[in-house]
């Protein structure tokens, strides 16, 4: 109880994003577009957003976002700083609510959605004072799992990022890099069916971020695919991970583009597939 609150007051909506896993449910209730019925994770329909501006009035910050994404699939969310990604992401986890337009998550509202989400972002909010496998045995704490079960999943997911090793270790003595392998770990320990993430790795600098690009990117290739919502402003991390792209600008949609890499993919060498190429480049000149 008292590490419940101490959680909340240091790091607010992550923490209580986690606290709202606590219940896996089970269960896919149909839900999704007519586009696509019953196999869309999650749907913007119509979507508008508005924020107070700091002028005074009302701010649209999106608007008319149509998206649908299918069961399973990894979307990468990319776009200048400031044009609505977070804000995006924010939607599916219920934390802003759209001023005009609906969203499902699961086919529900997303409040109701919350036991389906993970969520991750670029600082890691591991709890300091729980050595690394305690921090991933966490969510499963206040999910009530049982201690023999929370011991074996704790392992499990440590053991899946490559840190078996390093459980025994507090925080403070792990490196940046293990520091948000943990994370990744402490998200999959809850089994969501939705991870949504938002610039994960972008407070790494660049070798450590490599290596954990790559660890993320065998974990999601190797388990069941989960519905990934991965939101970065790194072109080729987007086309390196993910099966399509979302380029926002403007408050709307920009482009949309599949990317067909065949998986399993290998980090070191997807660049130099053409199809890798193409998109980059593609993106790029829409984003400049
Ligand atoms: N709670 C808020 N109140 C007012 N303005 C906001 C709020 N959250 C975000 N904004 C504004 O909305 C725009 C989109 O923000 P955000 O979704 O964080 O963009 P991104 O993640 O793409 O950088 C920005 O101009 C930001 O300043
Ligand atoms: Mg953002």
């Amino acid at each position: 109880m008292t590490e419940l609150a101490i959680g909340k007051d240091k790091s607010g909506a992550d923490e209580m994003t986690m606290i709202s896993t606590a219940q896996h449910a089970a269960g896919f209730p149909g839900g999704g577009s007519a586009a696509n019925p019953g196999r869309d994770a999650i749907v913007f329909d119509g979507v508008d957003v508005t924020y107070p501006a700091p002028q005074g009035g009302i701010r649209t910050v999106l608007s008319g976002i149509d998206l649908q994404i299918p069961a399973g699939e990894f979307t990468a969310i990319v776009g200048r700083s400031g044009c609505g990604k977070t804000t995006l992401l924010n939607m599916a986890a219920g934390l802003v609510d759209p001023a005009a337009g609906s969203v499902s998550v699961m086919g529900k509202p997303p409040r109701e959605a919350r036991s389906h989400l993970g969520f991750m972002l670029a600082r890691d909010a591991l709890l300091p004072w729980r050595s690394a496998v305690r921090n991933v045995e966490y969510g499963l704490e206040l999910r009530g799992v049982g201690r023999a079960d929370r011991k074996a999943l704790g392992r499990r997911w440590l053991q899946a990022v490559h840190l078996e090793e390093a459980g025994h270790l507090w925080p403070w003595q792990l490196s940046q890099g293990m520091r948000q392998r943990v994370a990744l770990a402490r998200t999959w320990a809850l089994d969501p069916d939705v991870l949504l993430m938002d610039e994960p790795f972008a407070a790494l600098d660049v070798n450590t971020r490599m290596s954990v690009q790559k660890e993320f990117l065998e974990l999601w290739q190797r388990e069941e695919h989960r519905t990934v919502i991965f939101v970065t402003h790194d072109l080729g991390e987007a086309v390196a991970l993910a099966d399509r792209i979302v380029l926002m600008g403007e408050g709307k949609i920009l482009d949309d583009v599949q990317v067909d890499i065949p998986r399993p993919r290998e980090l070191s060498t997807v660049s130099a597939d053409p199809q890798y190429q193409a998109i980059y480049e593609r993106l790029r000149e829409r984003l400049h």
